[in-house]
């Protein structure tokens, strides 16, 4: 069976290599989110031999503050999944961060965008289908003290995206 997964921000760093270690296994069907699809298709030049003869790499545009590029994206898997007789993503990768300016830009990316993305994409999700978010040692408040790097916009972002995770968990827990 066919394992669908949509990693975002995918173009670069840990997403990058998440979509080429996951490509390279067999049965998967990888969506490779990017800002720019050719930053995306550049990426995946670097390790395209190395994907599994019977696993895919799919670029698609995505840019998590932009709606209309969300809508675009989740049109573009839904039809793409179609096309090949599957109807669900098994899972969702909210990998696309930044560490930005200040605390809007954290935020609209980190948090707003993330949120707008696993909404837009949620229904897709298979039954028993994952969301993970990518969190960061930077946002735990048990574990940050007067060593902790201060990065207060970030490591903020982050610590919302974990009561995210905990409060969606509990949704799906209560429908069962
Ligand atoms: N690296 C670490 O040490 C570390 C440690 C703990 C947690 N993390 C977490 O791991 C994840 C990946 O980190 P990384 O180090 O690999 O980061 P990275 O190399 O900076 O990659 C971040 C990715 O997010 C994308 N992105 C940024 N803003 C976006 C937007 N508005 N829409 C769509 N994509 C967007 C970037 O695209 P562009 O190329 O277009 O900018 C890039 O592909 C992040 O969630 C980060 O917080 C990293």
């Amino acid at each position: 069976m066919v394992r669908t997964i949509f990693v975002t921000g995918a173009n670069q760093g840990l997403g990058m290599h998440t979509v080429h270690q996951l490509g390279a296994t067999p049965d998967i069907i990888v969506f490779m989110g990017s800002r720019k699809i050719a930053s995306a298709e550049e990426a995946l030049a670097k390790f395209a031999a190395e994907i599994h003869s019977s696993s895919t790499v799919v670029p698609v545009q995505l840019d998590l503050t932009d709606v209309a590029s969300i809508k675009a994206a989740h049109a573009f898997v839904t039809d793409f999944l179609q096309k090949k007789g599957i109807s669900s993503l098994d899972v969702l990768v909210n990998n696309a961060a930044i560490v930005g300016k200040g605390f809007e830009d954290t935020f609209a990316t980190n948090v707003f965008g993330t949120v707008a993305v696993t909404e837009a994409f949620r229904p897709l999700l298979s039954k028993g289908g994952s969301i993970l978010n990518i969190s960061s040692g930077l946002d735990s408040l048990s574990l940050t003290n007067k060593d902790t790097p201060l990065v207060p916009a970030y490591a903020s972002s982050k610590s919302a995206l974990n009561m995210l995770t905990v409060q969606w968990s509990l949704e799906e827990e209560k429908k069962g």
